[in-house]
């Protein structure tokens, strides 16, 4: 057994002797979404530092634990708190927490982050599906050993972004009247920001979107198999697009500004994903 399975063994362990909750969908809740927790009917609470070596966010604004429960009646795990590789977890470390999920039972995930905008046709305050990634700018999650229990070696990416939950996405866009971009999402290592010139070489490589999540865990979730959904909420404009320079305050403050439309979408996206097939 890898020394990563046996670890992540450990945590089912940990959670199940205080909950024997299982999840059909993993959420995790990026920058500005954190208070979509408190739309959770709770049946179990599991904080990190619970969890013996479980990666404990850094950034503030993120909180520390999983949330169990029924969102309108569909059964989810809520991350509060992701970490990021710029906090220095290697990316096996990083995804765990994915990988925990997918062993208590999610089948499905939904991913959530902030990013800048690099397609100029973007406003701040918009929201993203993601269609795709470039995950070419950080180490694979799966570099190292691979936990064979979790997956293949060699996992296929031709189709990361889940079509039918990528639909539900946007039908329930339509329904709560919003429209939204669709686009490739970039992941950049951080924690500094891009500068003018990574930004124009990301958009030459067909990027939309840049951040400094979600890449990872969307194929560390892949690799076990489960069906992958991701979205955006673009808080700024990327580096060099706009005059004035980038700030977490900014950041910060479009989060908090479109966080009840965003919440809107992911409560109906929701409804959806439990009814797919
Ligand atoms: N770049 C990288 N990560 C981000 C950005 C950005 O402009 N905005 C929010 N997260």
């Amino acid at each position: 057994m890898s020394q990563a399975y046996a670890l992540l063994e450990k945590w089912v362990r940990a959670v199940r002797e205080v909950t024997d909750f299982t999840p059909e969908i993993g959420i995790v809740l990026g920058s500005g979404l954190g208070d979509f927790a408190r739309l959770v009917d709770r049946k179990a609470e599991v904080s990190y530092d619970s969890l013996p070596g479980f990666p404990v966010s850094t950034v503030a604004g993120h909180a520390g634990k999983l949330i169990f429960g029924y969102v309108r009646s569909v059964p989810v795990v809520v991350m509060q708190g992701r970490v990021h590789y710029y906090e220095g977890y290697s990316m096996e470390q990083v995804v765990a927490p994915i990988r925990l999920m997918g062993l208590l039972g999610a089948k499905k995930l939904l991913l959530t982050n902030a990013a800048g905008g690099v397609n100029t046709s973007f406003t701040p305050g918009d929201l993203m599906l993601i269609t795709d990634h470039i995950s070419a700018f950080v180490p694979s999650p799966l570099r190292g050993e691979n936990p064979q229990e979790l997956g293949p070696r060699f996992p296929d990416m031709s189709r990361v972004y889940d079509k039918e939950m990528g639909r539900a996405v946007l039908t329930a866009g339509e329904k709560l009247g919003e429209s939204l971009q669709q686009g490739v999402y970039l992941q950049w290592q951080g924690p500094n920001y891009e500068t003018p010139a990574e930004i124009r070489m990301f958009r030459t490589l067909g990027a939309d979107a840049v951040g400094m999540s979600t890449v990872c865990e969307a194929i560390a979730a892949r690799h076990m198999g489960l069906r992958v959904c991701a979205i955006s909420c673009i808080t700024n404009m990327a580096c060099g697009i706009l005059p004035q320079p980038l700030s977490h305050e900014e950041v910060q403050q479009t989060a908090n500004r479109v966080k009840d439309k965003f919440q809107a979408l992911v409560l109906e996206s929701l409804e959806s994903f439990h009814h797919l097939p």
